[in-house]
């Protein structure tokens, strides 16, 4: 309980990042901060090492002047919010019909084997992240798949070999998610 509610007290945005809600809030009208719930959970995640604990939910709740219950709803309809603690790399493998059509369930079963994880784990590294999720958009080029703000398209097995070699060897703190700075450029 106590460390619940110090780990509330130190949730809080840098300034900047604060500077920004505030921005996206005031895009709607009096009473209506509730619209700016995506951009801000977007933020959230980035900001709060890539996933949305319930402190989190609360604390933007707390910024929109909604009830909690209102945030956990929304984060927990979208695929993009990850609600529990993910690894670097998260990677999300469309499998609606032409994607699921064109062999997303063999690159599924690829991914847990190389991985060692089952969809929804984490590698014990941390390094990747196993979801799939529903059309991104890009049936044209399926199979696909979702790495932060990158499409890998026209998937093979010797492909995904590839494409997890270059997350491996990419050092970057968070590829996960949205970055940061590209959600500040693309919102100010
Ligand atoms: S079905 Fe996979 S991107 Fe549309």
């Amino acid at each position: 309980m106590h460390d619940l509610m110090s780990e509330k007290k130190n949730i809080k945005f840098p300034e900047d990042a604060l500077v920004l809600v505030h921005r996206i809030m005031a895009r709607y009208p009096p009473g209506r901060q509730k619209s700016a719930i995506l951009p801000v959970l977007h933020l959230a995640q980035a900001e709060f090492d890539g996933w949305l604990s319930s402190p989190v939910m609360d604390y933007v709740a707390s910024l929109l002047g909604i009830k909690p219950i209102e945030v956990y709803e929304v984060a927990s309809f979208y695929s993009m919010f990850n609600l529990k603690p993910v690894g670097k790399c998260v990677i999300e493998v469309c499998r609606t019909g032409p994607c699921w059509l064109m062999g997303a369930e063999d690159i599924v079963t690829y991914l847990e084997k190389k991985l060692g994880i089952k969809t929804g784990e984490t590698t014990p590294d941390g390094m990747f992240t196993l979801k799939t999720v529903e059309c991104l958009a890009s049936c044209g080029t399926a199979p696909m798949m979702q790495v932060g703000e990158k499409y890998h398209e026209n998937l093979t097995c010797e492909k995904l070999d590839e494409i997890l070699g270059e997350y491996r060897k990419n050092t970057e703190d968070h590829i996960s998610h949205w970055a940061k700075d590209k959600i500040k450029s693309k919102e100010a």
